[in-house]
């Protein structure tokens, strides 16, 4: 069962080191979160989510926590994390953290523990190297199996099948598995008692290794599901999803939603232009259905649609999924060659459709990814995959750091020369043909409205330039994030004369849509 409140969440992500800076020292922190809960607030979000705030060396970001249940002090005080989810909570806001489930730090007291025990198996020990496994640190012989970064062991849960020759891979229910599921629960209990609504869960269908059908990983995740069930009903966990899992793959697992984050397919087909470089196995990056190139620059609907008809109809067909605007892991929505001009129709389409949403920080005003940035924290993953471009600070006005103050730490973040048209929050907020105002009035009419909301139903009119569609039998979404102008003939409109409640560039008449370049319009029917 999923708590109710998740199917109204509106989402919005903060990568809490780049979102406000309360102290001067570059970093963000939870008091200058709380300091801009007005602007989240106002903009009419209902859902935070933060990336990892614990304690951590920071080699990848805050990825690699070295305690899960301590603030990192650099954000502030686990008081600090309780006064903002108590703060946010009387603005109707909840709070959900991110659960680094499979991995912890190097520096961790469990790894160093294991790294001098040989007797200690919450970690994966192999006694000789071999592909993803590197040279123990302490006094124990062997290698540790890694997650990601090599400062990143992955915790033993197990593995779905054993083999004599690797000696190795323990069942799912020996003992080091035990102590970390156990421990899961524990951290999680930790923060639920503190009044977060529940988790984004990093790397979620990682946990069981060499578990092809992912068998072993649903059971372990429909285990703690169970236990939340029980302890804390009203929490959800929202995987980082996997893809090519199969569809069904969160809902065996007992998770709340899918997640179509930048790196899967569903969100690299509508937004991924390849403005922030390319992930190898994202095939559909510069194919992106919110191209201005329209059908030149072979945009397509069909992915993303076809992936979004297996996963709402895993469970029925009223399976929830959120769809980010970006996230911490790649581009952000204003990328490339994609413009201002265009976000109006991405938006048009993202408050409108069927998926949750989640906004990443900053692109509600349309921040721009920032190419070339040097590594931090772990921000380059590999040769042209870098992630710096997509955590710079929020540019909250328009000074030398955008709010930030002008600390060395935060420099790493800036290009060298920031450029004086960037877009801010204080230069959009009283302008009504801002991104943020049309944001902000898109994400108001979508909390009023239940047919813009997950549980009514959606009827695709075309698929093509301009896309439309009809939510809940009553409202008329078109969108066109192509330059050329489009023209369709919409059958079951030819007897509507639609209202339009927010609308640029849209006509409709007699059931011809017209759309100008880059146009978008919500109707009622
Ligand atoms: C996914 C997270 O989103 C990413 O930022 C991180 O580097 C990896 N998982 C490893 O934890």
């Amino acid at each position: 069962m999923t708590a109710d409140w998740l199917a109204d969440a509106i989402i919005y992500e903060i990568y809490p080191q780049s979102f406000a800076d309360s102290d001067g020292d570059g970093i963000g922190d939870l008091p200058g979160a709380m300091a801009r809960l007005d602007h989240l607030e106002w903009l009419g979000v209902n859902t935070v989510w933060f990336n990892p705030c614990f304690a951590s060396p920071f080699r990848d970001a805050g990825y690699d926590v070295s305690d899960y249940l301590r603030i990192a002090p650099r954000y502030g005080t686990n008081d600090d994390m309780v006064a903002f989810v108590a703060a946010a909570r009387e603005r109707g806001i909840r709070v959900i953290l991110d659960l680094v489930a499979g991995h912890t730090s190097v520096e961790h007291a469990w790894f160093q523990r294991s790294a001098d025990d040989p007797e200690d198996d919450r970690y994966i020990w192999s006694d000789r190297p071999g592909d993803g496994f590197v040279p123990s640190p302490g006094s124990r012989p062997g290698y540790y199996l890694k997650n990601f970064f090599d400062e990143q062991p992955a915790l033993n849960f197990g593995y779905a099948g054993l083999d004599a020759d690797q000696p190795w891979r323990q069942s799912v229910d020996a003992a080091g598995p035990r102590a970390n599921r156990a421990a899961l629960r524990e951290i999680m209990a930790f923060w639920l008692d503190k009044g977060i609504s529940g988790f984004r869960v990093d790397m979620a269908y990682s946990l069981v290794k060499d578990d092809p059908d992912k068998r072993e990983t649903a059971e372990l995740w429909r285990d703690l599901r169970r236990w939340l069930e029980d302890r804390y009903p009203d929490a959800v966990l929202l995987p980082e999803s996997d893809y090519p899992a199969p569809p069904d793959i969160g809902v065996r697992s007992g998770f709340d939603g899918d997640f179509f984050l930048v790196i899967h397919p569903a969100h690299s087909a509508l937004f991924n232009n390849g403005g922030a470089g390319t992930l190898f196995w994202l095939p559909d990056h510069e194919h992106c259905f919110f191209d201005a190139r329209g059908p030149d620059g072979p945009g397509s609907l069909g992915t993303f649609l076809k992936i979004w008809d297996e996963h709402r109809g895993a469970n029925g067909g009223d399976r929830l999924i959120v769809l980010a605007t970006a996230d911490h892991d790649f581009s952000r929505l204003c990328c490339g060659d994609r413009t201002a001009e265009q976000l109006g129709a991405a938006y048009a389409f993202l408050l409108t459709w069927g998926t949750i949403p989640s906004i990443y920080y900053g692109d509600e005003i349309g921040m721009r990814y920032v190419p070339g940035l040097p590594d931090h924290e772990g921000s380059v993953c590999a040769p042209g995959y870098n992630r710096a471009g997509c955590r710079t600070p929020m540019q909250w006005d328009s000074g030398p750091n955008a709010g930030f103050s002008d600390a060395p730490a935060n420099r790493l973040y800036l290009p060298q020369d920031p450029d004086p048209q960037r877009p801010t929050v204080a230069a959009q907020r009283n302008d009504p043909d801002s991104v943020l105002s049309l944001v902000r009035r898109l994400i108001a009419l979508r909390r009023n409205t239940a047919a813009l909301g997950t549980r009514a139903d959606t009827e695709v009119l075309t698929r093509d330039y301009p896309f439309a569609y009809v939510r809940g039998g009553t409202h008329l979404v078109v969108v066109n994030p192509r330059r050329e102008p489009a023209e369709v003939e919409a059958a079951p409109l030819r007897r509507r004369q639609p209202a339009p409640i927010e609308v640029s560039g849209v006509a409709v008449s007699q059931g011809v849509i017209t759309a100008e370049a880059f146009g978008y319009g919500v109707f009622r029917l």
